[in-house]
């Protein structure tokens, strides 16, 4: 397509249009989180929930900036696949409903620094509870639902600052371009389907991709 320069990045070094396609949404909300607002330190720690396309960037990214990195799924395959991307700890929020229970064990009681919630409804009053005095949350994402009741007292008590996410300026993503590139960080594909097959690779997205799933069109 053709577009201004100005709406244009330049793409890290070898990475394949597929790959390349799958940074713009879900790899620079990740970064922003953590970089831009999170303002992540070595040594920190991280929650990312599940693992999908922005969760699994977030695991990448984090563990490349020195962050432990907590990850929550409901399969305990994906933990174990997370841990493999440079995750510390993982947690089925299936076999452990009160999740943020588990997270708080593994912070000696204090929770993380940082929690990057993408799961949205309700579960936001887990999110504070399992994120440190004075931490911060980025609401990112909306999966169980896009409107919370919220128990005012933890939140307050806890000093928690809860941020808006709407993925990143420009500036950020060339930032973090750089930054995979340093890292030699690859985006995680699960499956790339072709024009065709489009509807499958909803479908797949629907069961719960680990990571990205592509579509090339040609
Ligand atoms: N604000 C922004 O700028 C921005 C940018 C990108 C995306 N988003 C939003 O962020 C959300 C995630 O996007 P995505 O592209 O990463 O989606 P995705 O690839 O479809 O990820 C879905 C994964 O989320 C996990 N999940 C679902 N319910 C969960 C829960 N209750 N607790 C923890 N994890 C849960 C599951 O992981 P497991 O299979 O491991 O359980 C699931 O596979 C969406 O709501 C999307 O609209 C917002």
């Amino acid at each position: 397509m053709i577009i201004h320069e100005d709406s244009a990045v330049r793409a890290p070094d070898n990475m394949s249009d597929e790959e390349a396609s799958t940074l713009p949404i879900a790899a620079l909300t990740a970064w922003y989180s953590l970089v831009d607002y999170g303002q992540i330190k070595p040594g920190e720690t991280v929650l990312v929930q599940g693992t999908g396309g922005v969760s699994i960037f977030a695991v990448q990214l984090a563990a490349a900036l020195g962050a432990k990195v907590i990850v929550t799924s409901s399969n305990d395959a994906n933990l174990q696949a997370a841990m493999q991307l440079g995750a510390v700890s993982g947690v089925n929020y299936r076999t452990h409903p009160q999740w943020h229970e588990q997270v708080l064990k593994l912070t000696d009681g204090k929770g993380v620094d940082l929690l990057l919630d993408v799961a949205g409804g309700n579960g936001l009053n887990q999110s504070i509870a399992a994120t440190k005095a004075a931490g911060k949350i980025a609401q990112i994402g909306f999966l169980t639902g896009q409107t919370t009741e919220l128990g005012l007292m933890p939140l307050i008590f806890r000093q928690t600052t809860i941020r808006g996410i709407a993925v990143a300026p420009r500036s950020s993503f060339d930032r973090m371009n750089a930054f995979l590139n340093e890292n030699q960080i690859r985006p995680v594909i699960d499956k790339v389907y072709p024009f065709e097959e489009a509807r499958q690779a909803y479908e797949h997205l629907a069961r719960g991709a680990f990571g990205k799933v592509v579509i090339k069109i040609a």
